[in-house]
């Protein structure tokens, strides 16, 4: 066991968890932060992608010991008063979602793209989502939604 502090969507937190906790299982069963999602046990899917300190980060592949001291922002932490993001009101907008189980992964892996290069082509969000999995949309909404969002923030 030992002590975990990070600052999670603006808020400190500090619990105890044994040592091989995942942050993924650190966020969704000692924080109840759910809506980071577990898709897989080979960390391929990208349904568990968080922000650690303002980069994209599979939550799956870091031990929350790792990341000891980090800011971390998951999906719940995107809202301001009540609004959302405009990545997700541009995957809501233009449907890039069907079941909504990649979505947060997707919108988190996304939003770091946009940070990194503000006009990406079509290519270049492709090859940026390419570790994260959508069985429902065929991607084409999805790309067309992040370049939405790229006139907007
Ligand atoms: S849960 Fe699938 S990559 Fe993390
Ligand atoms: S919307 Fe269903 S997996 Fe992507």
């Amino acid at each position: 066991m030992g002590k975990i502090s990070l600052e999670v969507n603006g808020r400190k937190v500090e619990k105890e968890a044994p040592d091989n906790t995942l942050l993924s299982t650190f966020l969704r069963e000692h924080l109840q932060l759910t809506g980071t999602h577990i898709g897989c046990d080979t960390s391929q899917c990208g349904a568990c992608v968080v922000h650690v300190d303002g980069n994209s980060l599979k939550s799956c592949t870091a031990l929350a010991a790792d990341v000891n001291g980090s800011k971390v922002t998951t999906i719940e932490g995107l809202e301001t008063n009540g609004n959302m993001h405009p990545m997700q009101e541009a995957f809501k907008k233009l449907h890039g979602l069907q079941c909504g189980f990649c979505t947060p992964g997707m919108v988190m892996s996304a939003i770091d793209l946009l940070q990194k290069n503000k006009k990406p082509s079509d290519t270049e969000i492709r090859d940026w989502l390419e570790g994260n999995i959508c069985r429902c949309t065929g991607y084409q909404n999805i790309v067309a939604a992040v370049k939405e969002a790229a006139t907007k923030m």
